[in-house]
């Protein structure tokens, strides 16, 4: 069995988020060895990659994970009622991703949630390789503007918003934000279970969970091993 069959009963759920019911999936069980998929991660060589905000360390996944990826979790999101049934996932970018930046490092940006495109085409999905001593993923409502997901049309004036509340509020704490803040309400978090995904569109406002005064792993024991996706929604 290679690390990437992915289980044909893996257990979905669809979730309603925040005041416009945005829809996001919580799927348990998702690979048939989760064990040797980690493995695999723990042997890639990571590079930090400054060309964005993530905080730590990627490695890229091969395609012929993203090939089985794509070919499992379309249906599922079609069936779950996540998909419409003329749109496929038709491309992905995919990374192990691993947090390593200590709280005391993070940038301003980073220490507030954040979108990933504005682009209602991209779904973004996280699978957990590592085990319930870490969190998950939490997504946000930002309190002046009310706004769950960052589009085209909002993006210049929470971009404002945003400046007024630092001017405001002060720079937002030195750590990752995980629950609500001045700024930012949680409006939902999953747990983490070994095995387990989340998937949600690309532009809500999210951040993943971790603990207060975040220092780095100090060995791969530490690893909040994950693998991010970013999914291209195209027409059939
Ligand atoms: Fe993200």
């Amino acid at each position: 069995m290679t690390s990437f069959a992915f289980n044909p009963d893996a257990e979905v759920k669809l979730v309603r988020v925040g005041r416009h019911g945005i829809k996001v999936s919580v799927i348990d069980n998702v690979l048939n060895d989760p064990h040797g998929l980690a493995a695999l991660g723990f042997s890639q060589s990571y590079a930090e990659d400054r060309s964005n905000l993530y905080p730590g360390i990627r490695a890229a996944m091969p395609d012929s994970f993203s090939i089985s990826f794509r070919a499992w979790l379309t249906p599922i999101l079609q069936r779950n009622d996540m998909l419409e049934s003329h749109l496929v996932i038709a491309r992905d970018v995919s990374f192990f991703s691993v947090v390593t930046t200590a709280s005391k490092d993070l940038l301003s940006l980073q220490r507030i949630p954040h979108y990933d495109s504005t682009d209602s085409n991209l779904l973004a999905a996280v699978i957990y390789l590592c085990g319930p001593r870490f969190s998950g993923t939490a997504f946000y409502r930002h309190r002046r503007t009310g706004y769950e997901e960052i589009t085209e049309e909002n993006v210049s004036n929470y971009q404002l918003a945003l400046n007024s509340d630092l001017r405001m509020y002060g720079p937002p704490q030195q750590d990752y934000i995980n629950g609500d803040s001045p700024m930012f309400e949680a409006v939902f978090a999953n747990e983490l279970k070994f095995n387990s995904a989340i998937v949600y569109p690309a532009r809500i406002l999210h951040a993943a969970r971790i603990e207060k005064g975040f220092k780095p792993p100090k060995d791969q024991s530490e690893w909040r091993l994950t693998v991010t996706a970013l999914l291209h929604l195209q027409r059939s």
